[in-house]
């Protein structure tokens, strides 16, 4: 099994949320250190701070970073490099939830994590990994996989690509050539600044109203971030080339089936 510990890892949308409850959990088994990539940079120095203090100095940088540039995400992997010397874990993890403004939703989302998915895939796990091996893991979202999720259909259509992405590149011919495993992690809700004020958000203000309803008929219920970095750790430790897990309801994350030709 692929040990965390002494391990170079990357999160990007790490300053808050799910992100800095990976980051710390990575901490937590021992990562060697860890970049944060994140846009919010007036949030990089109290991060920094807060993790010296829980963790002792040196074992983050904060690297700003918006990731829906490919040449932001490649200097920021470059500078990982050079200050930690390797390169071990991406996780993709930036995301926004906007429907009005579908294409930035996109960009983030899917361009985002396609740039660092890619470019780790391509050229800096495999030249950079400290070890056996390189893994990728994208956080996507139950929404990727629910059948039908109508009143937010950008995100879905994004954290679909996600999956999709994650499937394609956790293919075994590819881990033959540069043993990285790529896999996905499909939160449910979990408490963070994204779930807290969506009422402004969604493509059509009755979207907002029916999904209420929706919510009124069956209340969701809640995870911690942290539980879901747990899962995240978890996953980046055990999982196989290519899954795809859910992590829901605070219960253990568990791997789904998709679907593969019977030909
Ligand atoms: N909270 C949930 O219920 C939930 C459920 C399923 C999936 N997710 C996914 O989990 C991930 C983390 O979300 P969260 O709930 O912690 O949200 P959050 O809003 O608390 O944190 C998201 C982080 O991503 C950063 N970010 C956003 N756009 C960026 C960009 N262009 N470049 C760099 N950084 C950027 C933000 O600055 C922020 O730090 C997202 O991909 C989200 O879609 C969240």
């Amino acid at each position: 099994m692929f040990s965390v510990g002494g391990k170079v890892a990357i999160v990007t949308g790490g300053a808050q949320g799910i992100g800095l409850a990976i980051v710390k959990e990575l901490l937590r088994n021992d990562a060697k250190g860890i970049a944060i990539l994140d846009m919010k940079s007036d949030l990089g120095k109290p991060v920094v701070e807060e993790i010296n203090n829980e963790f002792g100095a040196g074992k983050v940088i904060f690297l700003n970073v918006d990731v829906r540039h490919r040449n932001e995400v490649e200097c920021a992997m470059q500078k990982t490099v050079a200050h930690f010397k390797h390169l071990d874990i991406v996780v993709n993890n930036a995301g926004i939830f906007n429907e009005i403004e579908w294409e930035k939703s996109i960009e983030v989302n899917l361009t985002g994590t396609s740039n660092g998915t890619v470019l780790a895939f391509k050229h800096y796990l495999p030249s950079y990994k400290s070890g056996n091996e390189g893994v990728i893991l994208n956080i996507a979202s139950v929404a990727a996989v629910q059948p039908t999720l109508p009143y937010i259909p950008i995100y879905s259509a994004t954290k679909s690509g996600v999956v999709s992405l994650t499937r394609s590149l956790g293919h075994s011919a590819h881990y033959q050539r540069n043993t990285v495993r790529v896999m996905a992690l499909c939160p449910n809700y979990t408490t963070t600044e994204m779930t807290l004020s969506k009422e402004n958000r969604f493509m059509i203000p009755e979207f907002f109203n029916y999904q209420t309803q929706l919510d009124l008929e069956s209340p969701p219920v809640f995870q911690e971030p942290e539980h879901v970095a747990k899962a995240a750790v978890e996953i980046i430790g055990k999982g196989k080339n290519g899954s795809v897990w859910i992590s829901e309801y605070s219960n253990a994350p568990y791997e789904i089936e998709m679907y593969f030709s019977k030909k």
